[in-house]
């Protein structure tokens, strides 16, 4: 057996959303396993350039400005990556937007912004892309613990990721001629920029809601991610793995 268990040198993968967070630390962790990846952005244009610019030193990497939101630009993201990059191996689905209030004052513009990120992004980028993808490849969809835990005021975004994890069961039957693995997975409350703003108090009642009596980091995400897009995760299909710590 070899001892390259990932088996993911020379791997190409797209990861949506990678300029900051659990997508950023995603993107980090691909490179060094010797994965070439594309990633998407749409704001962060300063946190992306220097991301470029200190992974390029190790490996290949580009960034994408496309709002995932929008099909025009999906449609122009897969000529470039048809140019650049030629097929994908792994597709992150880890773009999202994050609404939490009252469902009675959500308003309209917050739905649509929720359900075209969350929804209508990763739906039409795998429709889109699949034909780029690769026999085997990997669609791994990033839901979240909000789906299994009910918190008030995440209505919104928790029906977001449920329809996320609906996609993940059901392109694993649909893409499995193609042998594809599509799995979901779900993190915990995880200390990205969401987090910065919240008062101390209600970061440690987050905290304590783990069995580890900790927040997640994007590390402990990414590391789930890495094992569904390697050779070790080949025969997980259709799942929605917790990473969460207990949650
Ligand atoms: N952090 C948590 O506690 C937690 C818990 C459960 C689930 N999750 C899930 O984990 C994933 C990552 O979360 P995170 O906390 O790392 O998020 P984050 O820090 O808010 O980062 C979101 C990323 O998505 C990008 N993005 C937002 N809207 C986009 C769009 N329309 N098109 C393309 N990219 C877009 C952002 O790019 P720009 O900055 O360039 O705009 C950014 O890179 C999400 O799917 C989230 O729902 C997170």
């Amino acid at each position: 057996m070899t001892t390259d268990i990932l088996r993911l040198d020379g791997k190409i993968a797209l990861v949506t959303g990678g300029s900051r967070g659990i997508g950023q630390t995603i993107v980090r962790d691909l490179v060094a396993q010797g994965v070439n990846v594309a990633f998407t952005y749409v704001s962060s244009e300063e946190a992306t350039k220097s991301l470029e610019a200190e992974l390029s030193a190790n490996g290949r990497v580009k960034a994408y400005r496309s709002d995932v939101s929008d099909l025009t630009a999906i449609e122009r993201l897969k000529a470039e990556i048809q140019t650049d990059l030629g097929r994908i191996d792994i597709l992150v689905n880890n773009a999202a937007a994050f609404v939490a209030k009252p469902f009675a004052d959500v308003s309209e513009d917050e739905f649509d912004q929720v359900f075209g990120t969350n929804v209508k992004g990763p739906y039409f980028l795998v429709q889109h892309l699949a034909a780029l993808m690769s026999e085997g490849a990997r669609v791994i969809n990033l839901s979240s613990g909000a789906t299994k835990v009910h918190v008030p005021f995440t209505s919104l975004y928790a029906a977001s990721k449920g329809a996320v994890e609906q996609f993940t069961r059901l392109w694993a039957k649909e893409l499995a001629e193609r042998q594809f693995t599509v799995n979901s997975v779900l993190p915990g409350y995880t200390e990205t920029d969401w987090m910065a703003d919240l008062p101390s108090d209600q970061k440690r009642w987050m905290a304590e809601q783990a069995d580890f009596k900790r927040l997640g980091s994007a590390e402990d995400v990414s590391r789930v991610v890495l094992f569904l897009a390697s050779d070790m995760g080949r025969w997980v299909t259709g799942q929605h793995i917790s990473a969460d710590g207990g949650l």
